[in-house]
């Protein structure tokens, strides 16, 4: 484990501290390696997986075993940040004790730090239970993919008297259940403020404004990889484009011959070959 290695209690002490929490997803070994080196604090493997890595639609149909997977190959690159995994839509839904045999399922077989749970008031029990069971939660309140059927699609969360109040009583309850930080998802900035100055755990906002003590984006929309162009993400790089480039100007290499070229070529003894 590196030295320095982020833990839950470097996380819960940035609510005092005020220091910024950043997190972002990886799914894989590779980009596991490149976002640690760029000393972020929390890696998620995100369900969102689903969209970026499967192309589905939607994160509902991800198992068990995707994640177990994508959490197993982040973890190879021995990350000095935190790393957290999603529990999947279907493995918490059963009741306390079907979440705590999954959530020690996939905490003992991908070896990450925590788990990530969507859902508030309802889930609070869940979310105690596996607490209980010595696995750090992290909680996720607001707009909760999973939920998108029930939620009506994947849009803003809070903007009304009852649905705001909904949402505030949803981050006490996941705090109160033992949550060592939570993501606020698409909700107003104001609520959103609101609920980081109630909560005794640190927010890490994803469209949920400046004010949250933290903020995670899914890695291909830092990158320029995905095709979606949401209000409350930068695009930091342009690899879509900068991939076709590449691509192209390999593909475009092997076509007119410059590629390989000697400089790439294995040698031997020539005299060899007349024994052949
Ligand atoms: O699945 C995911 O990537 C997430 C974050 C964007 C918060 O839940």
């Amino acid at each position: 484990m590196p030295q320095d290695k982020i833990t839950i209690h470097t996380i819960r002490a940035r609510k005092k501290s005020r220091k910024k929490i950043c997190a972002v997803t990886a799914y894989d070994c590779t980009f596991a390696r490149l976002v640690d080196r760029a000393e972020v604090d929390i890696i998620l493997v995100g369900d969102s997986l689903a969209n970026t890595v499967m192309g589905l639609e939607s994160t509902v149909p991800v198992t068990m075993q995707q994640m177990i997977h994508h959490a197993s190959a982040v973890m190879k690159a021995d990350p000095r940040a935190l790393v957290a995994v999603d529990m999947p839509f279907g493995s918490v839904q059963e009741g306390p004790q079907r979440a705590v045999r999954n959530a020690v399922r996939i905490f003992k077989q991908s070896g990450v730090d925590a788990v990530k749970i969507e859902g508030g008031k309802k889930m609070a029990g869940v979310i105690s239970a596996v607490v209980e069971a010595n696995i750090p939660v992290i909680g996720h309140v607001g707009l909760m993919p999973q939920y998108r059927a029930m939620l009506g699609g994947l849009k803003v969360q809070g903007k009304e008297l009852e649905a705001a109040r909904q949402i505030l009583e949803d981050a006490t309850a996941v705090a109160e259940a033992g949550c060592f930080t939570m993501v606020l998802e698409a909700v107003p900035r104001p609520l959103a403020r609101l609920i980081t100055e109630r909560v005794p755990v640190p927010t890490i906002g994803i469209g949920a404004g400046p004010e949250c003590d933290g903020q995670i984006l899914v890695l291909h929309d830092i990158l320029g990889l995905s095709e979606r162009a949401l209000k409350f993400t930068r695009q930091w790089a342009s690899l879509a484009e900068q991939t076709v480039d590449a691509v192209s100007a390999y593909r475009k290499d092997i076509c007119e011959g410059n590629f390989p070229t000697d400089e790439h070529s294995f040698h031997m003894d020539e005299s060899i070959l007349e024994q052949l």
